[in-house]
């Protein structure tokens, strides 16, 4: 296996950056960037070439289900984790009397539209609180109840990189027979994924952020015996059992989670997921959350060596890869660190850096010492 270091060499950002981002959009590798130059070959060459389009439809489910220890069947290739959501919300029964969808305070903006969404239809939909930046597990046990369609958990939180205790939260839900569905993006390729393991019903996420690759493209996964129980009605051609029936008088969904699709893929994009998937799995999950748990403490110590405020969990079994710093200006923060070369974003009043397998010892170094030098912008 290369070193994390030889694997870093295929990032061209990090000749001039400290590029440490990755819970914004990943760096771009020589690969992906080879995978989005090919498809423009292939149209110069090829044209309109639909069986291939499909082929790598099926190569980059099944690499999706590989990196979630999931059933090929289980996956849908969607474009976007709000198109999985939407999917997911419009198959929502709520014509019995389980109508209380249960999201928390920690929750991506569009992970609550979806359900929000669907106050039209009757849902009521309540907000577990945070407590301590952590999805507050007592308040969730008070809320869901005998009326609970669905729970709905980010696996890391957005805005201060909290990452949710799955078993706890599956436990509450499955005592009071409601659905629970896990938002994985702010982890997916960062934190390792098992969806026996885990025993939910839905996972969502997106290929931008630790999957390397490219806006354009969302996964779903879902329970097996729920499919067929599923009717999404955002739905489409590339939904059907038979994409090429061309059937107009009926809507026949595919046995497999395929159903959670619509239209035509997003073909450009599955050619450089493809790529970034190939080498998340060529490095492994497991080995990015050792690495990255490492550089993490490294940063968490100087943080607080240097007088910081951590809005991360302090406990490494309790953040994902991305650790959160308060800040009294993030927005002039973030220039700051631009100006030493160092690419990191913000949300809510946090500075957050997200290490990948890419990263290294001398960026944290490097983070660490711009808010030193930066001291008046940290709270
Ligand atoms: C946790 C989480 N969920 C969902 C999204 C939105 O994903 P998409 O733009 O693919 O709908 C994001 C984007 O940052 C996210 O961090």
């Amino acid at each position: 296996m290369k070193s994390m270091e030889e694997y870093r060499a295929h990032f061209p950002i990090f000749k001039n950056t400290v590029y440490i981002n990755s819970c914004s959009y990943a760096a771009l590798s020589i690969e992906v960037e080879g995978a989005f130059l090919r498809y423009l070959k292939d149209r110069h060459e090829v044209g309109a070439d639909w069986i291939d389009w499909c082929d790598r439809l099926e190569r980059v489910r099944a690499l999706f289900a590989e990196l979630l220890s999931a059933k090929v069947d289980e996956m849908a290739v969607t474009t976007s984790a709000s198109a999985s959501l939407s999917a997911i919300s419009s198959s929502l029964d709520l014509s019995g009397p389980r109508k209380k969808i249960v999201t928390t305070d920690l929750a991506f903006p569009t992970e609550a539209h979806a359900w929000h969404a669907l106050k039209k239809h009757g849902a009521e939909v309540v907000h577990v609180k945070e407590t301590d930046g952590m999805i507050d597990l007592d308040d969730l046990d008070r809320t869901v109840d005998e009326n609970t369609l669905l729970v709905a958990v980010p696996l890391v939180c957005y805005r201060n990189g909290a990452l949710a205790n799955v078993p706890a939260i599956r436990d509450i839900a499955r005592k009071n027979g409601a659905l629970i569905l896990v938002d994985a993006y702010q982890g997916v390729g960062a934190v390792p994924i098992d969806v026996s393991e885990w025993d939910v019903d839905f996972i969502v996420g997106g290929s931008l952020k630790y999957l390397l690759s490219t806006a354009g493209v969302g996964f779903l996964w879902v329970r097996g015996d729920l499919i067929t129980k599923s009717e999404p009605t955002q739905t489409g051609w590339f939904a059907q059992e038979d994409i090429h029936a061309m059937l107009i008088h009926d809507n026949i969904p595919a046995k497999s989670a395929r159903r959670f699709e619509q239209g035509t893929p997003s073909v450009p994009n599955l050619y450089a997921v493809e790529a970034g998937l190939k080498m998340i799995l060529e490095v492994g999950v497991a080995n990015i959350r050792a690495h990255v748990a490492a550089l993490n403490e490294r940063l968490k110590e100087g943080v607080q060596r240097i007088g910081g405020t951590l809005k991360s969990p302090m406990d490494p079994e309790k953040h994902g890869a991305m650790i959160t710093v308060a800040s009294k200006d993030e927005y002039a923060l973030v220039a700051a660190l631009a100006e030493e070369g160092i690419i990191a974003s913000c949300r809510d009043g946090n500075i957050r850096i997200s290490a990948h397998f890419y990263n290294n010892n001398d960026d944290i170094d490097a983070v660490i010492a711009a808010f030193e030098k930066n001291k008046h912008l940290l709270a």
